[in-house]
C-alpha cells in the first residue's frame, strides 16, 4: 500500500527519494510525490498520477540540489487517485506525507476554518493540523506534530517537514510502520526497510506511539507523552540481490523458481533427520506448555490463510487430540469467538504489518492466549507483538502475488504441529515419513520446477481465451485448490474458484461449460479413485479439465501435468508450484502486469 521515504544528509534528497519510491513500487499506488527544501526553506512539489515514471517525466525539468526532504507512494482511501490528492500534502510552511488513515478526519476539518482545503484526502487535514499548532514556526515543529497526533484516531506513520527549518524532518507513527536508517552524515526514512537497503545498514524501527525528531546526524526518539525513547538500532539483513530481478523477467517468476532455497532457509538448523525430530527455538512454548495444547486457532489473509488451512489438514493428521480451526482475519476479528483454554493462536503474515491480522493478534492476547507469528519480515509489527515465532526466512517477496511465502509459511506450521506431537509422544514412526518428506522438499521443489516448467508454459498459453476457472481438490488438494485460484485470480484476472471435488454436486456441476476450464488436483492416495470419479462426471458435462497429478490415470482430459512421484504427504505443496507457475504464464500470455496486479497492494495495512 502507501509507501513513506525520506532524506537528510550531504547528498541529492531528489536522487534517494525517487530510488527509494522505486523500491516501494512492489507495494501497490496509485500516484506519487516528492518534495525537497533548500537551504533557505525553498520547497519543490511534484506530484503525479499513475506510475513514478510520471513523477520522473517532471522531476527532469525541476532537478534541485536540495539535500532534504520526504516522498510518498499513494494507495487511494479517500479521494480517487490523482495528482491533487497525490502527497506530500502542504498547509502553510508544512509539508507531510501518511500512510494509514485519519478516521475523525471529518471532526477535525471542521474545525480547521483558516486551512482552505485542496484535496480529498485526510492527510491534508493532518497537515493543516500541524500548521494551526506550528503558526509558521513559532514554535517547534515536532511540538505542533505531537500536539495534532494527540487530537488523531485511526493510524498513521508520517513524516513531516517545514520550510521554517530546513534541517530537520519529524516522523511519526501509529499502527502504520516506519524505519530509520542511520547513516554516515546522513538519515533515511522509509516504511519498509527495503528502500534503505544499499544505503545503509543500521535501522532503527518506530514503535507505535512514537515520535522522532531527525537530523543528518542526530536522531532524537520520545513518546507521544514527551517519555524519552533509548532507539535500538538493528541491522537491516537484506541485500541488493535479494531485492532485483537477478535476471529473471518478473519478480513473480524469480520468486516461484527461489523456493527449493528459500524452504531451505526455513527449514536450516530445525529438521534433524538423524534423530527424526524438528526443533523451533522461536514460540519459546516449554514442553509441558506444548502437551497440554488441544486447540490451534490459526489467523491469516488471502494466502497466508490458505496456508494455515492446509498446515491444519496435515497438523491433525498427526497429533491426538487437537482441534484446528482456521480463520480469515477480517471476519475473526469481529465475531464473538470464544477461545477454549489450552489453546494457541498462530498468526501468519508474510509482511507482518497486515491491519486485519494485527487486529486479531491484539484481540487474541487480550484473552490471554499465547500467540506464535509465522512471519517472514523481520522486525515487523506482528513479528514485534507476538509472544514467540519462527520466521520464515524467504528473504523479501516482491511480486504482490505471494508464492514463496506460502510454501514454507505452510511447512513452518507443519513443523510447529510436529513439535506438538513430539511433546504429546507420538510414536516417532508415525512422524517420520512427514519430517522425511520435509527435508527433502526443497530438491523435490527444484525437480518439480525443472520438470513441469515447459509442459505448464504450453498448457497456459493453450488456455489463455478463458476468463473463467474452477479449481478442484479434496482433503490436503483442496486448500492448495484454492491457493491456485487465488493466484490465477488476482494476477490474470480469471474469475477462479476453488471447490472441494465434492461438493460439486451440490452446486458448481452447474457451471461446466465451455466458458470454463477446470483445473484439478489429483494426488495419488486413498481419495485417489473418488477424485477421479469427479473428473470424470466434469467430463462427462463437456468440462476442459486440465489434471495435475503425481500418479497414472486414463481419461480423455484436455491435459495432463505430472509432477515427481516420490512426495507422498506434501504432494498438494509441489501441485501448488504447477498452479504459481499456471497463474504466472497465463497473465503473460494475457499481456497484464504480472508483478503489481491493478487495484491490489502487497501489504494490506488498511482495514
Ligand atoms: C496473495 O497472493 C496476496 N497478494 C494476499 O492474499 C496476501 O497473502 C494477504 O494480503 C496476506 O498478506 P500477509 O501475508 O502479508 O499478511
Amino acid at each position: 500500500m502507501c509507501g513513506i521515504v525520506g532524506y537528510v544528509g550531504n547528498k541529492n534528497a531528489q536522487d534517494f527519494l525517487i530510488s527509494g519510491l522505486k523500491r516501494l513500487e512492489y507495494r501497490g499506488y496509485d500516484s506519487a510525490g516528492i518534495v525537497t527544501l533548500d537551504k533557505d526553506g525553498n520547497a519543490t512539489l511534484l506530484r503525479a498520477k499513475g506510475k513514478i515514471i510520471n513523477l520522473e517525466e517532471k522531476l527532469a525539468k525541476n532537478k534541485r540540489e536540495d539535500k532534504i526532504g520526504i516522498g510518498h507512494t499513494r494507495w487511494a482511501t479517500h479521494g480517487e487517485p490523482s495528482e491533487t490528492n497525490a502527497h506530500p500534502h502542504q498547509a502553510g510552511d508544512i509539508y507531510l506525507v501518511h500512510n494509514g488513515i485519519i478516521e475523525n478526519y471529518k471532526e477535525l476539518k471542521a474545525t480547521l476554518t483558516e486551512h482552505e482545503f485542496k484535496s480529498e484526502t485526510d492527510t491534508e487535514v493532518l497537515a493543516a493540523l500541524v500548521e494551526s499548532f506550528y503558526q509558521g514556526g513559532a514554535h517547534p515543529l515536532i511540538n505542533a506534530v505531537v500536539q495534532a497526533l494527540k487530537l488523531v484516531k485511526g493510524t498513521y506513520g508520517i513524516a513531516v517537514v517545514s520550510t521554517k527549518a530546513p534541517d530537520e524532518i519529524v516522523v511519526a507513527r501509529a499502527g502504520s510502520p516506519l524505519v530509520i536508517g542511520v547513516g554516515h552524515d546522513e538519515t533515511l526514512i522509509a516504511s519498509d526497510a527495503s528502500a534503505l537497503v544499499g544505503h545503509t545498514k543500521q535501522a532503527i524501527y518506530l514503535n507505535d506511539g512514537e515520535v522522532a525528531l531527525i537530523h543528518k546526524d542526530s536522531i532524537e526518539i520520545k513518546t507521544l507523552n514527551a517519555e524519552p525513547v533509548s532507539a535500538k538500532v538493528e541491522m537491516i539483513e537484506t541485500n541488493l540481490a535479494a531485492i532485483q530481478k537477478g535476471g529473471y523477467e518478473h519478480f513473480l517468476l524469480k520468486e516461484i523458481m527461489e523456493q527449493p532455497e528459500s524452504l531451505k532457509e526455513t527449514l536450516r538448523g530445525r529438521v534433524n533427520l538423524e534423530t527424526g525430530t524438528v526443533r523451533l527455538g522461536g514460540p519459546g512454548l516449554s514442553e509441558e506448555k506444548l502437551r497440554k495444547i488441544k486447540h490451534l486457532v490459526i489467523v491469516g489473509c488471502g494466502t497466508a490463510y490458505h496456508a494455515g488451512l492446509l498446515a491444519g489438514y496435515y497438523i491433525e493428521q498427526f497429533t491426538p487430540e487437537i482441534t484446528i480451526e482456521t480463520v480469515i482475519a477480517s471476519e475473526y476479528r469481529y465475531r464473538s469467538a470464544y477461545i477454549p483454554k489450552d489453546s494457541v493462536a498462530l498468526i501468519v503474515s508474510q509482511s507482518g504489518e497486515t491491519a486485519d491480522t494485527l487486529a486479531c493478534l491484539r484481540e487474541i492476547k487480550k484473552q490471554g492466549v499465547p500467540t506464535i507469528g509465522i512471519v517472514n519480515a523481520i522486525g515487523s509489527t506482528i513479528a514485534r507483538e507476538v509472544d514467540g515465532g519462527t520466521y520464515v526466512h524467504v528473504g523479501p517477496e516482491i511480486s504482490v502475488a505471494s508464492t514463496k511465502a506460502f510454501t514454507s509459511q505452510m511447512i513452518a506450521m507443519v513443523m510447529f504441529g510436529l513439535t506438538i506431537a513430539q511433546a504429546k509422544g507420538v510414536k516417532p514412526g508415525v512422524l517420520y515419513p512427514y519430517i522425511k518428506e520435509i527435508a527433502n522438499l526443497p530438491e523435490m521443489i527444484r525437480k518439480t520446477l525443472e520438470q513441469v516448467h515447459d509442459d505448464v508454459k504450453r498448457v497456459a498459453e493453450a488456455h489463455k481465451k478463458y476468463e473463467h476457472a474452477i479449481y478442484l481438490g479434496r482433503d490436503t488438494a483442496y486448500p492448495a485448490a484454492m491457493e491456485g485460484a487465488l493466484k490465477l485470480k488476482e494476477i490474470s484476472y480469471v474469475d477462479a474458484n476453488a471447490y472441494a471435488f465434492g461438493e460439486l454436486k451440490h452446486g458448481p456441476l452447474a457451471l461446466i461449460d465451455d466458458r470454463f476450464l477446470e483445473f484439478a488436483l489429483v494426488p495419488k492416495g486413498p481419495l485417489f479413485d473418488k477424485a477421479i470419479s469427479n473428473v470424470q462426471e466434469v467430463l462427462a458435462r463437456g468440462g476442459h479439465v486440465i489434471v495435475v497429478t503425481n500418479t497414472d490415470f486414463d481419461l480423455p482430459v484436455e491435459d495432463v501435468i505430472r509432477i515427481p512421484g516420490e512426495i507422498e504427504h506434501f504432494a498438494p505443496m509441489l501441485m501448488n508450484l504447477v498452479s504459481q507457475l499456471f497463474a504466472y504464464y497465463m497473465t503473460v500470455a494475457k499481456g497484464y502486469n504480472v508483478d503489481q496486479p491493478r487495484n491490489l497492494a502487497k501489504s494490506v495495512t488498511v482495514e
